[in-house]
This record gives structure tokens, sequence and C-alpha cells, in this order.
């Protein structure tokens, strides 16, 4: 270990941007770490987070600890001046392990035990599991925790990373029943909330129940959420765990946890609560081929990425971690993992590092340093190439350093005027009764952030817990589980509301509300919704909205309400029927919406909200980052930013190339 020099506590809620990277030493030879760690800081990097898949490293048999190499692998790259993020193995148990406690390997829905060989082979229900991965992590948090060099702490890698949050396991299931029996106290309640008297379903105890895979039928869609809301009490339990044991050892350094895009498996805002810092990994590439896009769209943005989504999670994860975010992995090229695998543009790493900022990112972190030329990932770009030049994500990074001191510094990301709800129980709802299988929840929260970006809205995301005091429209896509304490404290906040179709349908227990949807947020906006309706994908409504007409797909409700009806339907079915109604404080709005459709009905609202906006941008995305304002350009030709006459340009200027950022005060 290194003689001590004492720990200046530096949670980088830094003035500027921080850079930093992802460094496995455990895959390298030895001779090539002090190499490694002086071209880093010579790049201009302050971060390095190692370790998070090294338990087999550290503890090659049982009991039999090995901390020389982590030592002195700290202690080269500290010694270089780099900044370290220790994160804790419980991503990947050795081999020895689950051969000494098979119960903890998860059981896939399929009933199959997922073996051994890859990563993420854990049961969060596993009691031997939560006990082993206690044990690592107290023996590493008491060796390196107050550590000098060590700055901040990950827990584990990825909750959910390759379907895993659900297991279904002898253990889950011990540790399902012991959660309902908390949960309802009696059988009888859990009966009447699962409405077991439908097709005989009945319980006597609840040692009777089984995991919701396997069955004939879908489950009670109570049944199934109960999982869910389960799944993600282990979560939340297994990350608390290694927090509490973490916080006796650290001394104030921060802990963060790196979650992942598109991932609702579990609530994130619960596991938010206990880190200090939310980071999170970025992968734009993957990220559009698996998304919400049409071909022609992902063919429009195939080198850029989704414009929307990425600064949707940042976003996303702000909210998260209370204003405190991080990018733990950015994609430097190519990846490995999605279907197809295309390269970024020249420039998207410098874009997507600045587009992290003004989203309020502090630090980003590449993944990672050196592309490694053997096991799973070894199509991955780097920073570095196999053979250790420089690639294009080194380049960029350097231009984004030489950028970094050009920009004022100490801006912060202040309160947006509009806030888009995300809920996590609500898409489990939808996971559970989608009723058609258009409804994408995720895809339908993304496309309306992208509607308020395109009219260059800055957005704060919001859960139901989240203060709404600052906003002047508060818009929820998709809240299908309304609490009522939410719904008071909108209604108390000076917010507008925009409700989309589905809010408030169901209760906490699944249930349709006794006095019909939208339920709680009836308070806000008198309807009822009478019937409901998914449409196949070859079928648009058609909705009359001022005099022109739109096209509404996926969905389609019939309202009853006293309110202004601002748009309806036009066509042989139901013929006028109220597609959006609206009063003073509240919009509901009865059909699915997307393109031209979703764009006038967000813009709309934004004037009644008295909130400016722009005209659509196009391929252009803006931000704010307290004085800083950004530009960047998503699209295949040269484009001028809105800036006003006075703007003094620090990146960039007013025309912007493609895959170009610029950034100015004014
Ligand atoms: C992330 C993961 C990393 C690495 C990376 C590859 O999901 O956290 O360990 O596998 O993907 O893109």
């Amino acid at each position: 270990m290194t003689a001590p020099i004492p720990f200046q506590p530096d949670i980088p809620q830094s003035d500027r941007l921080e850079l930093g990277v992802c460094y496995y030493p455990e895959q390298w030879p030895r001779e090539k770490w002090e190499d490694d760690a002086r071209r880093m800081k010579e790049l201009g990097l302050a971060w390095v987070r190692i370790g998070e898949f090294a338990w087999a490293h550290m503890e090659p048999r049982p009991g039999e600890m090995h901390w020389q190499w982590l030592d002195e692998a700290i202690d080269v790259l500290g010694r270089a001046g780099l900044k370290v993020i220790l994160g804790t193995p419980t991503a990947a148990p050795p081999k020895w392990l689950v051969d000494l406690h098979p119960d903890i390997l998860p059981v896939g829905e399929n009933g199959v035990v997922r073996k051994f060989g890859a990563r993420r082979h854990y049961c969060f229900s596993s009691r031997s599991y939560a006990r082993e991965a206690a044990r690592i992590v107290e023996a590493m948090a008491a060796r390196y925790g107050a550590h000098p060099f060590v700055h901040a702490w990950q827990t584990d890698n990825e909750y959910g990373d390759h379907d895993t949050i659900y297991s279904y396991s002898k253990e889950a299931e011990r540790a399902f029943r012991l959660w309902l029996a908390d949960r309802y106290g009696s059988i009888e309640a859990l009966n009447a909330a699962w409405g077991t008297n439908f097709w005989s379903m009945r319980y006597g105890t609840f040692d009777e129940i089984d995991l919701p895979n396997n069955l004939v039928e879908e489950p009670s869609p109570t049944h199934l959420v109960d999982f869910i809301r389960f799944s993600s009490d282990q979560v939340k339990n297994f990350n608390r765990m290694q927090v509490d044991i973490l916080r006796r050892h650290v001394q104030g350094r921060p802990v963060t946890h790196n979650f992942m895009a598109n991932n609702f498996d579990f609530d994130h805002y619960e596991v938010g609560d206990d880190i200090d810092i939310a980071s999170w990994d970025v992968y734009p590439m993957g990220g559009l081929i698996n998304g919400r896009l049409s071909e022609v769209d992902k063919e429009r943005y195939l080198r850029t990425g989704d414009p929307d989504q990425t600064a949707f999670y940042h976003d996303l994860y702000r909210a998260v971690g209370r204003g405190r975010v991080w990018v733990m992995e950015q994609q430097p090229g190519p990846v490995n993992w999605a279907s197809h695998n295309q390269a970024p543009a020249d420039g998207m790493v410098r874009l997507w590092t600045w587009l992290a900022y003004a989203h309020g990112v502090d630090m980003v972190s590449y993944f990672r340093w050196r592309q490694i030329h053997s096991a799973q990932e070894q199509f991955h770009a780097a920073l570095l190439l196999p053979n250790s030049e420089p690639d294009q994500g080194h380049l960029e990074v350097a231009q984004v350093i030489a950028e970094i001191d050009r920009l004022p510094k100490g801006e912060r990301r202040d309160t947006a005027k509009v806030a888009l709800v995300v809920d996590y129980p609500s898409r489990w709802a939808s996971r559970a009764l989608p009723q058609g299988r258009s409804y994408q929840a995720t895809a339908i929260a993304l496309d309306w952030y992208a509607a308020l970006s395109r009219l260059g809205i800055d957005v704060d995301i919001v859960g139901q817990h989240s203060d709404l005091d600052a906003y002047a429209l508060v818009l929820a896509p998709d809240l299908l589980i309304a609490d009522a304490a939410f719904v008071a404290r909108l209604k108390r906040s000076k917010a507008k509301a925009l409700l989309g179709p589905r809010s408030g349908s169901k209760t906490a227990e699944m249930h349709i509300p006794a006095t019909l949807p939208p339920g709680p947020l009836a308070d806000l906006i008198d309807l009822q919704v009478t019937r409901v309706e998914s449409l196949p994908e070859f079928h648009n409504e058609t909705v009359l909205y001022g005099n022109e007409m739109h096209a509404a797909r996926v969905w389609r409700e019939t309202i009853r309400s006293p309110e202004s009806v601002l748009a309806r339907f036009s066509g042989d079915y139901r013929d006028g029927a109220p597609a959006l109604v609206g009063n003073d404080k509240a919009r509901y709005l009865a059909a699915g919406a997307q393109g031209d459709f979703l764009m006038k009905v967000i813009g709309d609202a934004l004037d009644w909200a008295g909130v400016a906006r722009l005209p659509d941008l196009g391929d252009l995305r803006l931000a704010r980052r307290g004085a800083l304002r950004f530009a960047f350009n998503y699209g295949k030709g040269p484009a001028e930013v809105p800036a006003g006459p006075d703007a003094v340009f620090h990146v960039g200027g007013r025309m912007l190339a493609p895959v170009d950022v610029a950034v100015w005060t004014e």
C-alpha cells in the first residue's frame, strides 16, 4: 500500500467537465500499467474506473485474498495523478463460489438455470450470495475505503444487464412468498387484490403461491406486477447492503451505480435514493438499432444515434441522482452487443461528451481504455487500438479536453420549466396489460420528449415523488398508476398538466378504478373513460384539431366529459367523439399521438402554459447549462444555431457543420 496521503474529499460537482476512462489492469500485463497511466494523464483524463469484474483475481480460491496486484494498480494510477473509482466486483462471482453455493445461479423465465461462463450469473434472492457479496465488499471497503487514491465507489455493474432482474429460482420463490405475506397480511387480502375468484385461482396460504412463469396463459396482472415490485425491492436491498458497508469505510467518498438506458425492470429512483451520484452507460449506436425509430429514421441517424434518446436518459438519471449524474461508460466507437454494430460518425464521441455536460453530467468516462484482443468484447472499440495506438475516440477526447478550458466555469443546470413524468410502476402496469403490441410506453415517453426537444425546450424528468413547484407544465405520457398524493401536489402547484391516454387507468392493485379512469386524475379534469381500444399498425384514426386533420395511432379512447373539447375524432366510428379535452388546469389526450399530431398537441400545451418555444428545430438540438447555451447538429447538412446577436461563442460558431457542437453565452 502507498504511504498515506491525506484524502481531500472531491465529489466533483467540479466547476468544469471532467473526463475519465474504464480500465482493467487484471486484463493487461503488469509492464503496461505505468505507461497506460501516464498516457491517460497526458491525455488529460482525471478519473479511472477499475475493479468491477475482478473478483476472481481478488480471491482466486475461497478465502485466499490477493490484494497485491490491486494495491499496485491503484498505486500506479493514483501516483500518475488519476482519481480512482473502485467498483465492487459482485457482477461477476467466481466459478468456485457458484460451485460452492449453486443457489447463487439465477433461473430464467423458462425455468432453466442460467450457468457460469459470462457475467451477472446471480439471483438477487440468493441468501448465500447476499452473504458472499457482503463479505467481498466488506473486505474491499476495509482495505481501500480510506485509500487516498480512491475517490469514489461504484456498486456492482449495470443491474439489469442481460435480463437479470427477474430470477425464477427456489430462493426467489421463498422470498416472494415472504414479501407477499408482508404486503398483504392475509391470504384473503391477496386473493382480493389478485382477483383470484376469476378462473378458480384462489390460494389458501402464501406457501401455495408460485412465481409467474411457465403458466398456461398470462398470470393475473397483479401477480405479475407484484413479482416485478418484489424483484425491484430485491435489487434495492442488495444495493443498499453494499452501500451500507461502503459508508462505514469510505469517509464521505461518493458511491454511485452505473445504470443503463432502456431498462425499466426495477425502480431506479429507489436505488438512486441510496447513492450519492447516479451514473449511466451511454451506447447510442445500439440504442438506435434497438430503439423506437422507423427504419427510415434509423437510416437517417445511423451514425449519430437517435437525437433524443441519449438526452432523455441524461435527464432521467439526473432525476435518479437527485441532481448529480455521471456517465460511467461512454461509447468510443463501434460496440459488439447490438444486432448490428455500426460505427458512429467521426466527431460523435466529442458531440456525446458535450451533450452529457449540457444535460447536467459532471464527469464522462469512456469505455474502455484499450480494445481487448480476446474474449467476448474483442469487436468493441476503445480509446486505443489493441496495439495501443490511439483510435478515433482518443483524438476526439483530446479535442474535448482542449475545449474545456474555453468555457466559463461553474455553470450548473437550472431547473427547467417543463417536467415529464417517468413512473416505473406505470411501466410495469402496461407491461402486464399491454392491450396492444404497439403500445410501447418507453417509446411513447421518448416521442413526447423528442417533440419538446424539437421545439427547443429543456426538460426535467420527474417521478411522482418529485417536487413540482417550479414547473409551468407537467406532461404525463404514460402515468397509468397515478397516486393520490401526486395528484394532490400537482393540483396545488401552479403547473398545468398534459395527460396522455391511459393516465390513471389502473389502481396500485392493477384494478380499473371504481370511478373509471382516469381515477384520481379526475380531480384535475372532469372526465371518464368508457371504452379503450388498441389500433393495429396498418390503421390510423383521424382527428380534427383546429382545422387540420391528424392521424392518431396505437390507441383510442371514448371519453365522457363536460370539459372543453379541443379536438375530435372524425370518421366512420363514433364520429365527433372528443380526442382532446381541457380546462384551465389540465388537458387529457384520448388518442395515441406521434409526428405532426404530437408536435401540435405539445406545441399548443406549451403556449397554453406560457412556455416560450422555437420553431421546429429539425435535426438541431439545444440545451442550456446555467449561462451556457449548447447546440448539436444531428443532421446531414449545415444548420444555423438560434443564437442572439450578442452571442459569444466559446466552441464552434453560428453555422454548424453536421456532427458539430456550438457552445455560447449571451
Ligand atoms: C456495458 C457494460 C460493460 C461493457 C459494455 C460494452 O453494458 O457495463 O462492462 O460490457 O457494456 O459496451
